[in-house]
């Protein structure tokens, strides 16, 4: 909001964010009464065009093109497929008010009933409309308390911006967990998701915290929380340059996205655990009565997405007693492998992309299995050979090494575990209530053990950072983990490192040790942990440099090893989705000593679509 012509300042702020990835894009500004939406599928030179092709002479294009007051996005799609319906900026019924949203309203299904039972009609797909909708209910002529009086509604991960036509010089924002920030320039305020979308315009900046609304007006800026209290900021002043303002101010983008697990996590589970005792998929495609009758499960995907779906074997099994096979994707579509109809097949794959897990998916498919995609990407080829999908939500990921995409997809194969549980009655309501109420609490165990572990980690990988090699061990659900912890620091640090099922130890590897290797063992609590803590024994008599993570609390682990590393506690199949973080950080900071570029290492690609 502000006295320049906005349309271009917006559509170049968009620009900033394409590093963000997205779909599709949109830009509503408001002149003369009324407001004026273009929205495109594709990127923002489709939206350039079709801006190009409304203006072209005549009063409106006049007005639009000197509107001064405006909303524009970029989408992620989540909700709803690619399409020009689906792209935001939304609006309301009487098109008056038009919103942008970042994140989810996981109360969306509930409020969309609610609202088209008092007449409300939806054009999109969206979780994101319903707050058109809702602040169109609320509208009394104020537009701040129209949207405090819808915030009190919603329940998810979000922050969106509305816009009336009746008040042109006016902008309202509000906050939940997702990112809002101000941006205050002269005679003008900006806001947006991230820093890049106005530091060319200005570097003085206004956090907008959690739970709060923030009015834009001729009158300035002003924040209050959801009961109406007005909160004092201070203006901040922005030094970062465009590229570190791109990472959010961290070092990587890999670093930036280690720290947006708790996120990715949060908006994959979000809406599909609408209640502490139940799993709703019903965005995915597949019927109950074809998850309770499914004979045999089969997970086909390549490197960071095989050691997710390997955790989901361990999960599925325990919780919904399905016999899951797993195999790695460029072997399984050579093996010829005996499927058919009665199976379902699950291809993980985070870009959607990757040949070999396609071809593994069709292949399936041909010979009568029914084939569930797990993916990042909507739009992607995995959406279109799969009969059905589940999305993670961990937004794009630009680090060639998959973090925060590993952790969505540990969090989807829970939430597939579950639901096949749930649905053949293989727990008890307390124990799925009990494994639900502990997943919802996973986002936040990941910040905390972002924060408890990283000094610690940075020591360790001081003092090994120029080691030849290293050894991984793990064993049950924490092979896995010490399989990705291993991949992590071979993609990035290329130092030789081998992980093992620690069983096998005994039988050949254990040749390898010598008095300086490290061995990072995955100890975290589990049916197993004593054997852990015996082959942690049998390492260390060889005087190998045993480094562990365990889970809080169990100290047994730390009497064993050289160092322990310790994630907050949960159920033990749950612990995965915490010990892997110490391995990430631990394979960044090795990098990081050796000053390799984390973010795009030699010879690997973030997509590998050749066979
Ligand atoms: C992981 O850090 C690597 N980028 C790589 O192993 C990756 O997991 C693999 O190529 C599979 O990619 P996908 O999930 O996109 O199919």
């Amino acid at each position: 909001m502000g006295s320049r012509p906005c349309r271009e300042l917006l559509v170049a702020g968009l620009e900033k964010l394409e590093y963000r990835g997205y779909d599709s894009a949109g830009v509503s500004v408001v002149a003369d009464g009324h407001i004026d939406s273009v929205r495109a599928v594709g990127n923002l030179s489709n939206l350039r065009a079709a801006v190009e092709a409304t203006s072209n002479g005549g009063a409106v294009a006049v007005a639009e093109r000197t509107a001064t007051t405006g909303v524009a996005h970029t989408r992620w799609a989540t909700h709803g497929r690619v399409t020009e319906e689906n792209a935001h900026p939304h609006n309301d019924c009487s098109d008056r008010i038009h919103i942008v949203l970042n994140g989810i309203v996981e109360n969306h299904a509930d409020l969309r009933r609610t609202l088209e039972a008092e007449g409300h009609h939806f054009s999109s797909e969206t979780d994101a409309e319903i707050v058109a909708h809702l602040i169109e209910r609320h509208y009394r002529g104020d537009l701040t308390e129209a949207v405090r009086a819808s915030f009190s509604e919603l329940r998810g991960h979000y922050a969106f911006v509305a816009l009336h036509a009746d008040q042109p010089d006016l902008l309202v924002g509000a906050r939940k967990e997702c990112p809002l920030i101000a941006g205050i320039g002269d005679g003008e305020t900006f806001l947006a998701s991230a820093i890049p979308a106005f530091l060319a315009q200005t570097r003085q900046v206004m956090q907008i915290e959690n739970g709060e609304i923030v009015t834009i007006d001729a009158d300035g800026i002003r924040i209050t929380d959801a009961e109406g209290t007005v909160v004092r900021r201070e203006v901040e002043k922005v030094t970062w340059d465009e590229d570190a303002a791109e990472k959010g101010g961290y070092p990587t983008f890999m670093m930036k996205e280690i720290h947006e697990q708790p996120d990715a996590v949060a908006e994959t589970i979000a809406d599909r655990l609408p209640t502490d005792d139940d799993v709703d998929l019903s965005d995915v495609d597949l019927d109950d009565e074809y998850l309770r009758d499914v004979g045999r499960i089969v997970i086909v995907a390549c490197g960071t997405s095989y050691h997710a779906g390997l955790v989901g074997r361990y999960a599925i099994e325990e919780w919904a007693r399905v016999p899951v096979e797993m195999d790695i994707a460029s072997e399984y579509r050579y093996r010829r492998p005996v499927i058919g109809e009665g199976d379902l097949v699950v291809g993980i794959t985070q870009s959607g992309e990757t040949a070999d897990t396609l071809a593994a998916m069709r292949l399936a498919r041909e010979n009568g299995a029914k084939v569930l995609a797990i993916t990042n990407v909507m739009g992607s080829q995995a959406t279109r050979d799969a009969d059905a999908v589940l999305f993670t939500r961990a937004g794009l990921e630009i680090g060639v090494a998959a973090t925060k995409t590993f952790v969505a997809q540990v969090a989807a194969m829970y939430l597939l575990g579950l639901r096949l549980a749930e649905l053949r009655q293989t727990l008890s309501p307390e124990r799925l209530s009990e494994l639900v109420v502990d997943l919802k609490g996973i986002p936040s165990k990941i910040e905390e053990t972002i924060e408890s572990v990283d000094a610690r980690v940075r020591a360790i990988a001081r003092s090994h950072y120029d080691q030849r090699f290293f050894l991984y061990l793990g064993r049950h659900i924490g092979l896995p983990v010490c399989l990705e912890g291993a991949l992590k620091l071979k993609e990035i640090s290329y130092i030789p490192t081998d992980a093992y099922a620690a069983g096998e130890m005994k039988h050949g590897p254990i040749a390898m040790l010598d008095t300086s290797t490290p061995v990072v063992c995955v100890a975290t609590d589990s049916p197993v942990l004593e054997k852990v803590l015996s082959n942690i024994e049998e390492v260390r008599a060889r005087g190998a440099d045993t480094i562990a993570i365990a889970t809080a609390g169990s100290g047994r682990v730390a009497e064993v090893a050289d160092q322990t590393i310790e994630v907050p506690r949960s159920d033990w199949i749950l612990q995965p989705i915490l010990a892997i973080v110490p391995l990430q950080l631990l394979a960044y900071y090795i990098a990081r000593l050796n000053e390799f570029n984390v973010d795009q290492p030699r010879n690997l690609a973030k997509t590998v679509t050749v066979e």
